[in-house]
């Protein structure tokens, strides 16, 4: 017996992407992502800039992604969207376009929780990757999040660590901004620290209780430091980069690290995985594999396009909640801030 072909259509406003994907079943077909360059003008992301940004990209996004899928939206099974959390006026343009598409083409409409979406991209199909088992710790890291989850089943998580001022990616952009480095400068400190020494200068670790994070403070102790060095010696930050990117990244990574390890003791669970854009860090990569040779972690780092902001992760949501009929209907709204 043929499994029955489910398409499912994931579109992605939460933040500074426009994202429209197509699934069948648990794989991708297309992944299609426009990113807004306007906001590395201003050293982030502007939400004004960002809702009109959307306006002007999701049409083409979505034809695109239809295209590349190599189906008819007639085709399409269900739609699903983010919800939230994210900045209103981006949300609001993928719902408003979700709730007409699913109208006009008369299918289920699926609203998916954009944090929900970051941990559930694991369960995408992808050669190579492998699909973790249920109960998992996941650790969503980007420039909008920094949690800790515990992932009892698809649509049974729980909250056990989170920031409780910046995210961690904010940590790697304001203080790539104090170095004088473009937005988002995270991908540049890494560059950066994999050419020094992360022994080289001190930064202090937050004292946060519990399994939270906190990275307010250390963007403030990295202000501190250059004033102070830049005041003895002009060319402090030029002439010592590699190293300074290194000690902030070893840093970074030893905070999260920390809280990682803290949270499996706890649980009791060595089944890790993680997401977000900081996940591309090359350190905190090398981290997760020496904890599957130090505490018998077995971890998993999806494939890169999946763990930034993308569509893909909202069609793999809208996937499981299709099977399990979990539709909602056109009275649904946005909403910025969500919790699972
Ligand atoms: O998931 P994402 O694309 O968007 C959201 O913020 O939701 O994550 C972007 C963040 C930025 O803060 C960026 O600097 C950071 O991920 N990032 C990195 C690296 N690549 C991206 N941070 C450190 N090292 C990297 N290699
Ligand atoms: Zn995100």
């Amino acid at each position: 017996m043929n499994p029955q072909k489910i398409y499912i259509l994931g579109i992605e406003s939460s933040c500074d992407d426009t994202s429209a994907a197509v699934l069948c079943n648990e794989q991708v077909l297309s992944n299609v992502v426009a990113s807004q360059k306007i906001h590395e003008l201003y050293g982030g992301v502007v939400p004004e800039l960002a809702s009109r940004a959307h306006q002007q990209n999701i049409v083409p996004v979505i034809d695109q992604a239809i295209k590349q899928a190599n189906i008819k939206k007639e085709d399409l099974h269900a739609i699903a969207f983010t919800r939230g959390p994210g900045l209103m006026g981006s949300l609001l343009v993928g719902t408003s376009f979700a709730k007409s598409l699913a109208l006009a083409l008369d299918i289920p409409l699926i609203d998916v929780n954009h944090m929900q979406a970051h941990i559930l991209a694991h369960f995408i199909e992808e050669d190579g990757f492998d699909i973790p088992e249920f109960p998992f710790l996941a650790m969503t890291i980007s420039g909008g999040h920094t949690q800790i989850v515990k992932v009892n089943a698809h649509f049974d998580m729980e909250i056990i660590g989170e920031t409780i001022d910046d995210a961690v990616g904010e940590a790697f952009d304001k203080s790539a901004k104090i170095f004088g480095l473009p937005y988002p400068g995270g991908p540049l400190i890494d560059k950066y620290a994999q050419m020094g020494n992360p022994k080289a200068f001190l930064f202090p670790k937050p004292k946060v209780g519990e399994l939270n994070f906190s990275f307010s403070g250390l963007k403030t102790s990295v202000l501190y430091f250059v004033q102070k060095k830049v005041k003895e010696n002009p060319n402090f930050v030029a002439e010592n980069l590699n190293d300074i990117c290194a000690s902030l990244q070893y840093t970074i990574i030893n905070i999260l690290m920390d809280k990682l390890k803290k949270a499996s003791k706890q649980t009791g669970i060595k089944s890790i995985a993680i997401g977000g854009g900081v996940s591309a860090n090359s350190g905190i990569r090398r981290a997760l594999k020496e904890g599957e040779q130090k505490y018998g972690w077995k971890t998993f780092i999806p494939k890169f396009e999946y763990t930034t902001d993308n569509a893909a992760m909202i069609g793999i949501v809208g996937y499981l909640k299709y099977m399990n009929k979990d539709f909602t209907n056109m009275s649904v709204v946005a909403k910025a801030r969500m919790r699972f």
